[in-house]
């Protein structure tokens, strides 16, 4: 089947590349062309000789150069980490549905390189004049991106900012900053303690998943987890459905 998806492919270049925290890379992609794109959707990278695209969220957006933020874990991040400047790079997307953005007053949580599509909507949320606050955690000082818009850090061994991870407070904040939704990405378990104090305090939660995908564009279902609609337990695809849903539909495990 072809779907629209199927017509994003660009073979772009690579307009630059740097390591930039001990574990993560910066990789920016120039499609060529302006590109709009949704924070929270991703692309899907062609890693030379691999079978299936790796997804990766989109961390920036200059006008069709495309940043993204990866760890190398795998054949598929080694591959990209390789790449030079100017060379070329095949990308699908953006694709998946991206956050949906309220004029409310919001707090933003990233966890880890979780803090890509979350760093990407506060830049929008700013742009938008929407009153927003970013808590950003990290193992380590040494783990933090150069260049990560969060106005509250936290580390697990305390070496920057708050010390604990980054729902330690969460709760003691919400009780002063009284946010109306919050978005958030991160570890699934992160996620879902999200979406337990999202209920705890009646408020909206959008979370950002990540699955292993195959596809990519909601054809294989490789990637469905369980949501509620309408009373029903039904499954949904996180790579075309998501990977945005709202903390309350998901089945949590
Ligand atoms: C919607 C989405 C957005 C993502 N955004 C980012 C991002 O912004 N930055 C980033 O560094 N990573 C992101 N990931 C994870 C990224 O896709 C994987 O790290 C990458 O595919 C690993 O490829 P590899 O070939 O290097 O490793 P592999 O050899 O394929 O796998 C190495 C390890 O990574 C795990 N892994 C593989 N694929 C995924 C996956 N899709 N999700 C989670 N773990 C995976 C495997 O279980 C294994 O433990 C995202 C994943 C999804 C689904
Ligand atoms: S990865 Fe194929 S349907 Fe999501």
């Amino acid at each position: 089947m072809i779907t629209d998806e199927h017509k994003k492919i660009y073979k772009s270049k690579v307009e630059a590349i740097k390591k930039v925290s001990a574990s993560s890379y910066f990789i920016e992609i120039d499609c060529g062309f302006p590109v709009e794109v949704k924070a929270g959707q991703f692309i899907s990278i062609y890693c030379d000789g691999l079978t299936l695209r790796r997804p990766f969220s989109v961390y920036s957006n200059n006008n069709g150069k495309i940043g993204v933020l990866f760890k190398e874990r795998g054949q598929g991040t080694k591959y990209i980490k390789s790449l030079k400047e100017n060379d070329f790079i095949d990308i699908m997307g953006p694709v998946g549905n991206g956050f949906n953005i309220k004029n409310k007053k919001a707090l933003l949580i990233g966890a880890g390189i979780g803090v890509a599509p979350i760093s990407f909507l506060k830049t929008k949320l700013d742009e938008q004049k929407i009153e927003n606050t970013f808590i950003a955690g990290f193992l380590n000082k040494q783990e933090i991106p150069n260049g990560i818009n969060a106005d509250i850090f936290c580390t697990d061994d305390g070496s920057y900012g708050k010390e604990g991870n980054v729902l330690t407070g969460t709760e003691k904040i919400i009780e002063q900053y009284k946010p109306d939704i919050i978005y958030a990405c991160g570890p699934l378990i992160v996620l879902k303690q999200v979406a337990q104090i999202g209920e705890k305090y009646n408020i909206e939660t959008q979370i950002a998943m990540e699955k292993v995908m195959a596809c990519g564009i909601g054809v294989c279902r490789g990637c469905v987890i369980d949501i509620k609609k309408d009373g029903k337990i039904v499954n949904a695809t996180v790579c075309k459905d998501g990977p945005v849903f709202l903390g309350s539909e998901v089945v949590w495990q």
